[in-house]
């Protein structure tokens, strides 16, 4: 009998509540195998982000290397963080937290990126839910990293969906658009989970609330009341989300394009990013294959697979089977 072995993953990220979710579903599948987290700016301060990755990790009883990463954007100023979405500790403002005492790896989240890939070429696929600066750093250092890594995926941009944070960006974008077209530009295996399928997505709380009351355990009690906050969120700009009373299912959609590709409809072209003025942030997606005479469409420009459509249903039934199993007492 052949055994499959589950996939290498570095999941680079700014926890975060659906950040959060995202990775107790990478902990809990058994294809996904976290080899490390690596943290960026973003939802909340890095050094706010690389504390959430520890906390999240060691509740759930798990080990992996945690590393702090990128505190800005690479070229325009950084902003305060939005907590009105996560809240001010990036999950939903805890009212207390368990004692805990995981250490952060001293290695930046860019150097980690890089040791690891070299390790272990071919073998590793990137899965990045927060601003890219940390990728964008990772190929500074390491120039052949797009050979090093088996595949890129990407919670960030959108190409027909309206933005989150202006008509046209996504936030992950918007946050670092010199990094995301660095990253878009490079010349991996990539495949962005944008808008056009994370807000097709709506995971309800009550979903979150029955896989607490399953397991009666801090972290996904941790979760429940996190997604609680993000779920208030969301339920107060969209009816749609408010009749649900849930919130985007947002990075957790990456982890599920990574196990269940077939659930999801894609279109390829090359693809590059706004960085600046009233269209900063934007993802543009070349769609038909015609010559372009504008400069930074040539052909030597990669192919990025950017997600279209999305099983919303049986997303959520492999979100919540998942996250059911037994893998926080296993
Ligand atoms: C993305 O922005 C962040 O707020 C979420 O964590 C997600 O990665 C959605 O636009
Ligand atoms: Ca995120």
């Amino acid at each position: 009998m052949t055994s499959i072995l589950p996939s290498k993953v570095i999941f680079d990220t700014d926890p975060g509540v659906d950040d959060a979710m995202a990775l107790y579903y990478a902990l809990a599948h058994p294809a996904i195998d976290i080899v490390g987290i690596t943290t960026t700016f973003g939802n909340v301060t890095v050094q706010q982000a690389a504390t959430n990755g520890l906390y999240l990790t060691a509740i759930a009883g798990k080990t992996v290397p945690v590393t702090k990463g990128v505190a800005t954007p690479w070229v325009k100023p950084g902003e305060a963080p939005p907590d009105f979405i996560h809240g001010g500790d990036g999950l939903g403002n805890l009212p207390s937290r368990v004692a805990t005492s995981n250490q952060l790896d001293p290695r930046s989240s860019a150097q980690f990126i890089v040791d690891m890939a070299r390790a272990h070429p071919g073998e590793i696929t990137l899965v990045a839910v927060g601003p890219l600066g940390n990728l964008s750093l990772a190929l500074k250092l390491e120039p052949q990293l797009p050979q090093l890594l088996k595949e890129v995926i990407l919670m960030a941009g959108t190409i027909t969906e309206p933005g989150n944070v202006s008509p046209v960006a996504e936030a992950n974008v918007w946050n670092d658009p010199h990094a995301a077209d660095h990253v878009f530009t490079a010349g991996w295996k990539l495949t962005m989970v944008g808008l056009d399928v994370t807000h097709r997505v709506i995971v309800p709380l009550a979903l979150v609330k029955k896989v607490a009351d399953k397991h009666q355990h801090v972290a996904t009690d941790v979760l429940h009341h996190a997604v609680s906050f993000y779920a208030d969120f969301y339920s107060g700009i969209y009816p749609h989300v408010a009749k649900i009373h849930g919130c985007f299912g947002h990075d957790v959609l990456a982890f599920i394009y990574l196990t269940n590709p077939e659930l999801f409809g894609l279109e390829s072209g090359r693809m590059r990013v706004a960085v600046d003025g009233l269209a900063q942030g934007q993802t543009m997606l070349q769609r038909k294959s015609i010559p372009y005479p504008q400069a930074g469409w040539g052909i030597g420009m990669p192919v990025t697979h950017a997600c279209m459509q999305v099983d919303a249903p049986a997303a959520c039934k492999v979100l919540e089977d998942t996250l059911m199993s037994s893998w926080l007492h296993a």
